[in-house]
Order: structure tokens, then C-alpha cells, then sequence
């Protein structure tokens, strides 16, 4: 078994940065081991001009280290309001690499979410005529539908609909949870892609539960059932190009994790790579790990794979128990056993090396 793993740069396909102080303190960690991030735009209020998307990303490239390189890819936040001309411009002028879809109160910051998807037509036909990918929060939000169950409702009447009206919409359902979400990717035609985030492939809803309630793994969609875990790891190692990385890495402070009402999302953006290595490895599939990593994702949304490479070694290391924001503390996700891996750094590729290696 190899001790290093070479591979070419992995981008984040699914990321929370937030804003002000937090955002100044998260954006290194991602920075560090990613080059590009899909960045999520569910701020308080939520970005859905082309003018609050690029004042964002200006903030946010405020926060990114002199020697990093990352790029963040912002998305448009979309409501039942939500203007065709305006996505478009914000596309085409490449301030938009996609739009996201909250279903109104489905989760953290989305009561400016869609509440009917019929009010979005003109939308989705813009978005397909363009080729502008659809990044889906699947869950319903009926309240008679249980939590478990939100995602295969939303599959079963929302989205197969969805694709039978716009076959030619690019769809991204993000952070599945689910075999059913896996089944239905696996037997769905191109148009659609999902992206798989660390903790969903290390826990299950026993970890969260079991032995008192542990606030800092409750995200949305929940974790799911033992089985639906390893399915998702099925799929993420199968080599399949429909299944790619995306964190949703999503900090929240720990007073508001720890609270009666504590809020969803898991921050695992120091270790994101670590995790991921750990899983693949896990499965002894890290020969899949590039693919799921670093190229099917720059494939989907059609640009380049990166040059450079990062760098990991086996090895336990210990992770900070917390991490200052401002005023406020972080608690990162490390996994359940503690990290296995240890993120070296990045290097550039060698001259004549055309394909990088997984493992040495
Ligand atoms: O757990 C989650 N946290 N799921 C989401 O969909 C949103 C995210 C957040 O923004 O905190
Ligand atoms: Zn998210």
C-alpha cells in the first residue's frame, strides 16, 4: 500500500464561505488544498444580482493568501422572483458559473427560496438554452414529509419531472445522501451529476445519535441510515463520472450548533482532502480518488482540470479542537476515528509528466 498520494489538484464543487470575519477565516483552509470552489450564496440577504456576486467574490478574494491561486466560482441564489436576462448576463459576463436552487425553507439561510418550481420556467429554459448548470438542493419541504424521506420525495416529484421538461438542463443534485438518490443517478442520462461531501461518507445517522445527540454532525440533508453510507461510498469509488467532490463545508458557530434549536452544517474545510484520501483509501480505492477529486467535476462543468498537484502522506495527525472566527469558535470535522492522512502541499507538475500518479 502506498504511504503518498500524488494527485492533480481537486476543486470544491459545494462550498459555504460566509461572510466578514467568518469568511476571513475560512477562506485559507480551502485555499490551501483547492484551486477553484463552487461558492454557495446563501448570505443574509442572499446573492441574487450580478452586482452582489461580484462584490462578494471581490470579498472574498480579499481573504485568499498572497500565495494561493484559488478562484472562487460564485452561483446565483435563485427565487421565485428570479429574473431570465439577469442570470443570463451574470453567465455570460463569467460572474456566475451556475444557479442554486433552495427550496423555500429547506434549509440554512433559504426562506428567500423557491416555493414553486412552475415559477421558475423561463428561468430553467434560459438556463438550458445557455448551458448554465442547476445546482439542486433536493429535499421537499412538506412538513407531512418526514426528514429521512426528503430527499427521495423530492427525486420521485420534483426532479424527474424536472429533467423530463428541460432534457437538456445541465443539473447538479448536490450533497446526496441516499442509495435511492445513487440508483437514480446511476440510470439517468448525462444531463445530471451529484456531488458527495466527506461526512456523509464517513457517517450515519447512528454517529449523530446514538449515546446522546451530537449537534456538530447535524447537517441538511441529515445523515441518513448505515446502508446509505455505503452506497454513497459505492458510488464515489466507483469510478463513475456522475459522482464528484463537493465539501459543503458550512461553519456555523459553535454557541449556535450547541443551542436548543442548533443550526445544520458541518464544517470540514481544514481536513476536506484528508477525509476524502481516508474514505477512498477505506475502500482501497484510491486509484479513483483523482477522478472523483480533480477531474469529473471540471468535466461537468466544462473547463480545464488543474496542473498542479497536491501532495498527501498516511499518517495520523491530531486536529484543533476549535478554530477563532472574530468573536465567535469553530469546531472542524475531523471524522469519526481521527484524521489518517495528512495533507502535505501542492507542487507544480513535472515538465514531461503528462498524467499524475495516484500513489507512488
Ligand atoms: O447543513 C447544511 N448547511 N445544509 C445546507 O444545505 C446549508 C448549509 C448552511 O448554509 O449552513
Ligand atoms: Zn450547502
Amino acid at each position: 500500500m502506498s504511504d503518498r498520494l500524488i494527485l492533480r489538484q481537486p476543486d470544491d464543487w459545494h462550498l459555504h464561505l460566509r461572510d466578514g470575519a467568518m469568511l476571513a477565516t475560512v477562506v485559507p483552509f480551502t485555499a490551501r488544498q483547492f484551486a477553484r470552489a463552487i461558492v454557495m450564496p446563501n448570505l443574509t440577504p442572499p446573492v441574487t444580482t450580478v452586482a452582489m456576486a461580484n462584490a462578494y467574490r471581490d470579498r472574498i478574494r480579499q481573504a485568499v493568501p498572497a500565495d494561493s491561486a484559488f478562484q472562487p466560482l460564485m452561483t446565483c441564489y435563485l427565487t421565485d422572483a428570479s429574473d431570465p436576462n439577469e442570470i443570463e448576463r451574470g453567465y455570460t459576463t463569467k460572474v456566475w458559473a451556475a444557479a442554486k436552487l433552495y427550496p423555500a425553507h429547506a434549509t440554512t439561510n433559504s426562506a428567500h427560496g423557491v416555493t414553486d418550481m412552475k415559477k421558475l420556467t423561463r428561468v430553467f429554459e434560459r438556463m438550458q438554452r445557455i448551458g448554465m448548470p442547476l445546482l439542486l438542493h433536493g429535499e421537499v419541504t412538506d412538513p407531512g414529509v418526514d426528514i429521512f424521506d426528503r430527499e427521495n420525495v423530492f427525486i420521485d416529484k420534483v426532479l424527474t419531472k424536472l429533467l423530463d421538461d428541460f432534457p437538456d438542463l445541465k443539473v447538479v443534485l448536490e450533497h446526496i445522501t441516499t442509495a435511492e438518490a445513487v440508483d437514480f443517478l446511476m440510470a439517468t442520462s448525462t444531463q445530471i451529476a451529484a456531488t458527495i461531501t466527506p461526512h456523509h461518507l464517513m457517517i450515519s445517522r447512528n454517529d449523530m445519535l446514538v449515546g446522546g445527540i451530537r449537534p456538530h454532525l447535524y447537517c441538511l440533508p441529515i445523515v441518513k441510515r448505515e446502508r446509505h453510507r455505503r452506497a454513497l461510498r459505492r458510488a464515489a469509488t466507483s469510478g463513475s463520472a456522475k459522482f464528484f467532490l463537493g465539501t459543503d463545508s458550512a461553519p456555523h458557530a459553535v454557541h449556535t450548533k450547541e443551542n436548543a434549536c442548533g443550526c445544520a452544517g458541518i464544517f470540514n474545510a481544514p481536513f476536506a482532502l484528508e477525509l476524502y484520501a481516508q474514505v477512498f483509501d477505506e475502500e482501497q480505492a484510491l486509484d479513483k480518488l483523482e477522478g472523483f477529486a480533480s477531474l469529473y467535476g471540471p468535466a461537468f462543468y466544462g473547463l480545464p482540470a488543474n496542473e498542479r498537484q497536491a501532495v498527501l502522506e498516511r499518517g495520523r495527525s491530531e486536529a484543533p479542537r476549535e478554530i477563532g472566527a472574530g468573536n465567535e469558535r469553530l469546531l472542524p470535522f475531523a471524522g469519526p476515528n481521527g484524521l489518517a492522512w495528512r495533507f502535505v502541499g501542492l507542487v507544480e507538475a513535472a515538465v514531461n509528466e503528462t498524467r499524475p500518479r495516484a500513489g507512488s
